[in-house]
């Protein structure tokens, strides 16, 4: 039975219209998933909205609307936005339904179980931008000369009786945690962040609220909701079928294998969510990937206030699905922040994608249909060109690509492949299979046979990246689905298709030339 692999984005607040760094996320975390879907595991991927806590019921509020209307209205624009990417995504939670609720309380009664959660006074700062505590010691002045939290928000004093997780507890065995296993917490400059700050000692974390009643009603404790990161978190077991911890599903995917967050959200994932699971004696994920922020034209942060957030449908729409999917990969090194510009995403959908992928594909299968009445070359024997050529594709398909993909390194798989497709490039320009028509027909096919396979191959090795584009082109090939994984085309599949009855019509460009608007070239 295939190994089980689960993967999860961060759930976002739908307080607002998505953005594109939730577009961002959501597109890196379809990538691993369709890669390791291709790898032949059993991947189960999961998404949703977080749509409890202060920061929703406020700004429902200062609209004058039912939080939940508001809910209901942007949850549903996130999920067009999953549907629009193409992400693969097996469930949508929102943290408003029923099943969540069941598994939040679920996870609760755990904590209580286990002695772990006391009732007390809260004073304190609070952030609800970032729905986080802070200390006094971490808060910074703003120029105004008011308090910050770490990540630029403001912060409010808070006074309030709560229920507290005994987060002091988990100090020693989170130390522990981050010690045995040292790719828990990915990229290691975030790992460092956190042993700081658990080495600097926890205190106690306040884990319900009585001020407002927009959440998950506490068991038997009237006037209280759980902290809205208690319940968020718990989304990652809600998509896979807690509160039935001996259920099917919940056996066989959890732990999650990734959880893919914004760096701005490792504390919570790597402090707090591993000791609410080791209290309520749950196993714990065995990745927290903390990518990069994708910053405003510029490099400025993107804020409603600024007035430069972009909108994911509106690229989508102006550039294509793939096109800006490919960016993304390939513009920034996963991990680190990285910037959008409509320039950069034309030049590399036009440069990369357009000119070096789709043209290579367009010649080939246009002179195979032009040239060959559609019917597949025949290979009849090899020279040295077409040998590197095999081996040059072969390696980045059996090797770079898969390798890089596996450990998220994103960009560097793109590179690889992109490697591959300049390598193609070449062979197609110095056999120049247009000149061997007349005065060689038979090097010809071989050198259009080669080129056939390798285009194949490459494209379903980045089809992670660039599904729709990929599945499009392989339809036009005749590569059956079953061919589709980075084991499938490596197998003898050429010759059978080759002598089967199919044939090449004249493919329509992949890849149209985009064009920048005049005020953006500027
Ligand atoms: N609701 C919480 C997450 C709860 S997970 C149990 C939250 N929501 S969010 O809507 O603010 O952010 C959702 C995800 O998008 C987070 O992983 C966050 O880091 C990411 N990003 C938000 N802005 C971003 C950029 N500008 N760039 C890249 N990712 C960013 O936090």
């Amino acid at each position: 039975m295939a190994e089980p692999f689960y993967i999860t984005t961060a759930i976002n607040y739908p307080n607002g219209r998505p953005h594109i760094g939730h577009a961002y996320e959501g597109i890196a975390t379809d990538v691993v998933a369709r890669f390791q879907r291709m790898m032949g595991r059993d991947v189960r991927f999961i998404t949703g909205t977080d749509e409890h806590g202060l920061k929703m019921d406020q700004t429902a509020r200062k609209m004058g609307r039912a939080t939940i209307d508001l809910a209901d209205e942007m949850s549903a624009y996130f999920r067009e936005m999953a549907d629009t990417l193409n992400l693969s995504y097996d469930d949508f939670v929102r943290t408003t339904e029923p099943r969540h609720h069941a598994a939040s309380l679920e996870l609760w009664r755990r904590m209580e179980a286990a002695g772990d959660l006391y009732l007390d006074r809260y004073e304190g700062w609070y952030s609800v931008r970032d729905e986080a505590f802070y200390d006094e010691s971490e808060l910074t002045e703003g120029e105004g000369g008011e308090k910050l939290s770490p990540q630029g928000t403001p912060v409010e004093w808070t006074a309030e009786e709560t229920w507290f997780f005994r987060l002091s507890n988990y100090q020693d065995k989170l130390l522990a945690l981050y010690r045995d296993n040292p790719g828990f917490i990915r990229p290691e400059s975030r790992r460092n962040e956190v042993l700081r700050f658990v080495e600097a000692g926890l205190k106690d974390l306040s884990v319900s609220r009585t001020s407002f009643d927009w959440g998950v009603p506490v068991p038997n404790s009237p006037g209280h909701v759980m902290y809205v990161w208690v319940d968020a978190l718990t989304t990652y077991m809600t998509g896979v079928g807690f509160p039935d911890a001996d259920g099917e599903m919940f056996q066989r995917y959890w732990p999650a294998n990734i959880h893919m967050i914004g760096k701005d959200i490792v504390r919570f994932h790597t402090v707090y969510w591993p000791a609410f699971l080791m209290s309520a004696g749950l196993p714990l994920p065995k990745q927290v990937f903390g990518h990069g922020f994708l910053l405003a034209r510029g490099g400025e942060k993107m804020s409603k206030s600024a007035g430069n957030v972009v909108d994911p449908m509106d690229l989508a729409a102006r550039f294509g699905v793939d096109p800006l999917r490919y960016f993304f990969m390939r513009e920034i090194a996963f991990g680190q922040d990285g910037s959008y510009s409509a320039e950069a995403i034309v030049q590399r959908a036009n440069g990369e994608l357009g000119n070096a992928f789709g043209n290579l594909a367009q010649r080939t299968l246009g002179f195979i249909a032009k040239n060959l009445d559609g019917y597949l070359p025949v290979i009849r024997g090899h020279t040295e060109a077409d040998t590197a050529l095999f081996e040059a594709v072969d390696k980045a398909i059996s090797k770079d690509i898969p390798e890089a993909f596996e450990s998220l390194a994103l960009q560097q798989g793109v590179e690889a492949w992109l490697q591959a497709v300049f390598a193609c490039n070449a062979y197609i320009d110095s056999e120049a299979p247009w000149a061997l028509r007349k005065t060689d027909p038979e090097r010809m096919e071989t050198v259009l046979a080669t080129l056939y396979i390798c285009i194949a191959q490459l494209a379903v090795a980045i089809a992670p990246v660039i599904p729709a584009s990929s599945a499009k082109l392989l339809d036009t090939m005749g590569i059956a689905p079953d061919l589709r994984s980075y084991e499938g085309i490596r197998s003898h599949w050429y010759s059978p298709l080759a002598e089967s009855d199919f044939r090449i019509v004249a493919p329509t460009p992949l890849f149209p030339r985009l064009e920048l608007p005049a005020e953006e070239s500027a």
